[in-house]
């Protein structure tokens, strides 16, 4: 198995935008290192560079500087033909005229290994434990999303690759199909362990797939690491607020005395070293604020249930500031009706205000 590095990758466009000429810092000295058989996703919101980074692993694009290495040797000099990578696209990209069958078989054809292709198509469609027989013959235009992009990894993996890459395979089928992708691609990449970088803007697909996971920003690296550590210790305001749904409540305050003081709620102790009046943004989950008879009085907005995964969200005002609570699935509460506010200081994150940067 291969071990992939990126080594300070940095990569420019030039866009020109009404006639002026802009430079954008796709990805801007990006330093990752993927382990023989691991799973990376991807995570960041649009136009971040998740998919720049990935055709860069692939070899499709160069960086202006820094470079990728398969197992310590840089991929520029390996010839094209070496690099082993199975790639799967948005949108699939089949040839339009050709059945699903060709598709999948065609590496191993190329290679005179033609014998191979119905023992690997049998396997492929026995874990993913869907009907890629039924799929083998038909033509991309018959084909639904769904099974398309099946077709686009059965292809991918049949060229034994080294290094898989995904580019929100996904993101065009519905909820209920593309959990079941999820799950199938799973069993598929426990099958053939093979180093993966799959890239998304979904967290829950980011949870279920990845070992780790890699948050972008604005062709940055943010932060690295597994759900759970994301979760709970963001290392800035923007990890806290893409991390985790429903999002973290943010509370505007100030350092007074060492002690953080917001707008409804305040007197929990940070750092100390902070000048009175610095402004510091408390960050807590939903599930971090609690419902007692006394507390910061709130209106309930809005009352979400969340069936599925057993609980209900609150959204409520007061004091002139919005939050969100997540409380049990059986709460009763009515709009407009008053709850009774804490914070559990357990949950209580600090950032400073004006860098985003956790302090507390
Ligand atoms: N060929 C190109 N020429 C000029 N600019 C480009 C080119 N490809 C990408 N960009 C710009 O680089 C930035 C990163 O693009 P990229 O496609 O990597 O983002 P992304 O994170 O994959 O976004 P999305 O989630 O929307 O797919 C964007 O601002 C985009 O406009
Ligand atoms: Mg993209």
């Amino acid at each position: 198995m291969t071990t992939v590095t990126l080594e300070h990758i940095t990569k420019r466009y030039e866009q020109y935008q009404d006639g002026e000429r802009q430079v954008i810092t796709a990805a801007d000295d990006l330093s990752l290192k993927a382990t023989s058989g691991q799973i990376i996703t991807i995570l960041g919101p649009s136009g971040c560079g998740k998919s720049t980074v990935l055709r860069i692993i692939a070899g499709l694009i160069a960086p202006d500087s820094g470079r990728v290495l398969y197992d310590n040797v840089p991929l520029a000099e390996i010839p094209a033909m070496e690099r082993g990578v199975g790639m799967v696209f948005q949108e699939g990209a089949l040839m339009p005229h050709w059945e699903a069958e060709r598709t999948i078989g065609f590496f191993l054809r190329l290679r005179q290994r033609e014998h191979e292709v119905p023992e690997r198509m049998a396997r492929i469609a026995q874990i993913t434990g869907i009907g890629l027989e039924q799929l083998l013959s038909r033509k991309p235009r018959q084909l639904s999303g769904g099974e398309r992009q099946r077709v686009g990894i059965a292809r991918a993996l049949a060229r034994d690759p080294r290094v898989f890459l995904f580019d929100e395979p996904f993101s065009n089928i519905d909820a209920k199909l593309r959990a079941q992708a999820r799950v199938e691609l799973k069993r598929l990449l426990h099958a053939f362990p093979v180093t993966s970088f799959y890239v998304t803007h979904d967290q829950v697909e980011a949870i279920a797939l990845a070992d780790r996971i890699v948050v972008m920003r604005a062709g940055r690296i943010e932060q690295v690491g597994a759900y759970r550590d994301l979760y709970d210790n963001p290392i800035n305001l923007f990890v806290a607020t893409f991390i985790g749904t429903p999002t973290i409540n943010c509370f505007a305050g100030r350092a007074v005395d060492g002690q953080w003081h917001g707008e409804n709620f305040g007197g929990f102790p940070i750092r100390g070293d902070l000048p009175d009046g610095t402004p510091v943004t408390a960050g807590i989950r939903p599930e971090f604020v609690q419902m007692h008879r006394e507390g910061m009085p709130a209106v309930v907005d809005t009352v979400t249930p969340y069936y599925a995964e057993r609980f209900v969200l609150l959204e409520v005002h007061g004091g002139g500031e919005h939050w969100q609570i997540s409380a049990p699935p059986d709460f009763q509460v009515e709009v407009g009706e008053t709850v009774y506010c804490t914070l559990d200081p357990d949950g209580l994150l600090f950032f400073d205000t004006q860098t985003g940067q956790r302090i507390g």
